[in-house]
């Protein structure tokens, strides 16, 4: 069990600009693996760590968990690495902001870097839903939520 909370929207913890995470440890692997229970307990595919009110550049995702095949995937200090200029607009909810989507255009193909939970680089390319997600939760480290952008044709 963790003790993590979910929040919601207008938590101001929401729109934090989160800092680089420097400790890799078991603290840190302790903190995914809660982030995860709290995404599966919410029946979501990605979660932030500011979702749980922790501004630490953190992500997680399961992209494929509901389809019944789980790949939890840990995602620290994030950057898109590359983006496609082909475009893919998706309808986008968040755990934060219930009972609501919106409809948002982004590159459909995004290649990220980001640590692993040794502090390992790691790199890798994302499309379809795994690219919208990525992208949905980096934004989410730097306080930017889907509802943010225009909505999408
Ligand atoms: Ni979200």
């Amino acid at each position: 069990m963790t003790d993590l909370q979910l929040r919601f929207v207008p938590d101001p913890v929401l729109r934090a600009v989160c800092a680089p995470v420097t400790v890799f440890d078991a603290e840190l692997a302790a903190l995914a693996k809660d982030m995860l229970d709290v995404m599966y307990a919410a029946s979501g595919r990605g979660l932030a760590a500011p979702q749980v009110g922790i501004t630490q550049r953190m992500f997680v995702m399961d992209a494929t968990w509901k389809q019944g095949v789980p790949d939890p995937q840990v995602f620290v200090n994030p950057e898109l690495a590359d983006c496609s200029d082909e475009v893919a607009v998706l309808a986008e909810g968040c755990l934060s902001i219930p009972d609501r989507t919106s409809r948002v255009a982004r590159p459909a193909q995004v290649t990220l870097r980001w640590q692993d939970l040794d502090g390992a680089l790691q790199v890798g390319t994302f499309t379809g839903f795994a690219a919208a997600c990525v992208q949905h939760e980096r934004d989410h480290l730097d306080g930017i939520f889907c509802t943010d952008y225009p909505e999408a044709p």
